[in-house]
């Protein structure tokens, strides 16, 4: 097993790391409650999350401090100091996005996010040091704080790239989801009473099949957001709720009315032939 793996287990396993983070998870979470901050920090309003699109901001301010401090000479000296301001102010709304992110994490997930977070706020911590010893004349203090900065900043990048990459965090999970493109039956019509949350499955899909107002809806079962299974939820406004974290999707369409969630929930469209729902991918 590589040694990065191997460091990443032991982190996941590190139960102990639960007291403080699950807390601290909870009291994030209740922080961003406002919906229109929610939906902000989450990229609801980008359809896209915004906290990996923000971190390539300070990595990359960071990144080029280190090069100038390394070989760029003394002319390189104010656009390095430049840099390392610019990626401390960058810090802030991606440190924010983050936190949202992580607070709705559990597990092994939520662990690796706490050290993750952890470095990264060291990171920042050396950078901000580096960038007052070289506004008062230390300039080999401040590049020494700075490449200490950009070795922490290293060690957390990899562990936000591994939950990105291997455990899919904020990554819209029906991306990959199998949807049938024919026609397929999936209940007797019958069974499906009014205002019930049905979970059906369509060839290997899990489908989530709504009855409103007489018309039969269909959306893929598993939330985009984070997986959570839509036929826990409930119904408000045209909309299912999911019963993790909230977000709402409209039944019509799948459209995202309310986030965490930033990709809208796949589609089918719906058709009753002899007494039978059947249901095919839309587009
Ligand atoms: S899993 Fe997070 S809102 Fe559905």
């Amino acid at each position: 097993m590589a040694f990065g793996d191997a460091l990443v287990r032991r982190i996941e396993g590190f139960t102990a790391l639960d007291k403080v983070a699950k807390p601290l998870a909870g009291l994030v979470g209740k922080a961003v409650q406002p919906r229109t901050v929610r939906n902000l920090l989450s990229g609801t309003y980008l359809g896209h999350p915004a906290h990996p699109m923000l971190t390539d901001v300070p990595i990359g301010a960071w990144t080029m401090s280190a090069l100038l401090d390394i070989v760029g000479g003394a002319k390189s000296e104010p656009a390095a100091d430049l840099l390392v301001g610019a990626g401390i102010l960058s810090a802030i709304p991606t440190a924010a996005t983050g936190l949202n992110d992580w607070s709705d994490t559990i597990g092994g997930d939520r662990r690796i996010g706490a050290v993750h977070a952890t470095a990264n706020v060291a990171a920042l911590s050396l950078y901000v040091a580096s960038l007052l010893a070289r506004r008062s004349g230390g300039r080999g203090t401040g590049k020494l704080l700075g490449l200490a900065g950009f070795g922490v900043l290293v060690a957390g990048a990899y562990l936000g790239g591994h939950l990105s990459f291997a455990k899919g965090v904020n990554v819209n999970h029906t991306f990959l989801e199998y949807r049938p493109q024919e026609w397929t039956t999936v209940l007797a019509e019958a069974e499906l009473s009014e205002g019930e949350l049905r979970r059906v499955s369509a060839g290997e899909a899990s489908v989530l099949l709504v009855r409103e107002d007489g018309e039969i809806h269909a959306l893929a079962n598993t939330c985009s957001h984070a997986g959570g299974p839509l036929d826990e939820g409930e119904l408000a406004d045209g909309c299912v709720i999911c019963p993790w974290h909230g977000s709402a999707f409209r039944l019509s369409d799948g459209e995202i009315v309310r986030g965490p969630a930033s990709a809208p929930q796949p589609a089918y469209e719906t058709r009753v032939r002899s007494g039978k729902i059947e249901v095919r991918a839309l587009g």
